[in-house]
């Protein structure tokens, strides 16, 4: 049995919280719920058939050497907060706050820490679909991997480079383009929102050389994301229209399901997909 710990009880953790509770997430018991603000770990520990801890802090988790993995679902400021304490720590570490990892140095750190502890991060697909493909096409040369966010203009409120740029996202008619470059760039530029971009960027050619293109588009009602790669394996055009998670709607409804499955593959023993 895998002990977790949840790390961030909002629309990701608490969806997950209940998988594991309802037995969906596979051979795994949930050990610890944590967020700063502790009443939402409480509310959704006492939700729960099967009660897990409220930790007070980190170092809580941490300490506890029956803990296997640690899930992060809060920020990518989480992220780089408690990393590499959960690595040395000797846990595995699932993150969803992928955008954390744009900072190369801090990716640089973590992948040392890993091989010095012998541990695992996992990165689920999250809210866009094609990431399978994209790594068996990366065993091969890859031309061009490129990316198309699409998402309603209510959901760049508040976002800095927006507000920096003189848009006003309710005056927004018709699409516009908020942004056009490296997936890099994209994930620092949108810390919220574009957490794909980097999963893609690993996945594949790297956070460099994968492009995108983010589109504040009042017609559209769903999250979007396009995948376009060309290489040695032909052509790929993947598209996810997600629904946004029931508890945030910045979230799309697949990240959740897809972290769901990442913990049911630690125990799953006929595994499908790359
Ligand atoms: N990989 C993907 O495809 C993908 C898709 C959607 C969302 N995300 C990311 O996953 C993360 C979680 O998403 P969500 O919709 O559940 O968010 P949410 O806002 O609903 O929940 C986040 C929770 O984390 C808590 N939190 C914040 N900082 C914390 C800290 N330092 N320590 C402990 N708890 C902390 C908050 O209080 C909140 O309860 C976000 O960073 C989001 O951008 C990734």
């Amino acid at each position: 049995m895998i002990n977790i710990a949840i790390v961030g009880c909002g629309a990701i953790g608490s969806t997950l919280a209940r998988a594991i509770d309802e037995g969906k997430a596979g051979e795994v018991e949930l050990a610890y719920l944590f967020d700063v603000i502790r009443e939402k770990a409480v509310k959704l520990a006492s939700s729960l058939r099967k009660r897990p801890k409220v930790a007070e802090n980190i170092s809580e988790i941490l300490s506890d050497e029956k803990v296997n993995v640690v899930v992060e679902a809060a920020t990518p400021t989480a992220v780089k907060e408690y990393g590499e304490r959960v690595l040395l720590a000797g846990k595995d570490f699932m993150v969803l706050s992928v955008g954390a990892f744009y900072d190369q140095d801090f990716y640089e750190r973590i992948l040392r820490t890993l091989k010095e502890r012998n541990v695992h991060v996992y990165i689920p697909s999250g809210a866009i679909s094609g990431i399978d493909a994209v790594k068996a096409a990366a065993m091969e040369h890859i031309d061009k991997v490129e990316l198309v966010t699409r998402k309603p203009p209510v959901a760049f409120k508040g976002n800095e480079y927006v507000k920096q740029k003189g848009i006003n996202v309710d005056k927004i008619e018709k699409p516009v383009v908020l942004f056009e470059g490296t997936a890099r760039e994209a994930a620092r530029l949108f810390p919220k929102g574009i957490n794909v971009a980097l999963t893609l960027g690993l996945a594949g050619i790297g956070a460099d050389e994968t492009k995108v293109k983010v589109i504040a588009d009042p017609t559209v009602k769903k999250n979007i994301h396009e995948v376009h790669v060309e290489g040695a394996f032909g052509k790929l055009t993947c598209i996810t229209q997600n629904y946004p998670a029931p508890e945030n709607p910045e979230t799309s409804y697949l990240a959740a399901l897809s972290a769901i499955r990442t913990l049911r593959q630690l125990t799953e023993r006929f595994k499908v997909g790359t």
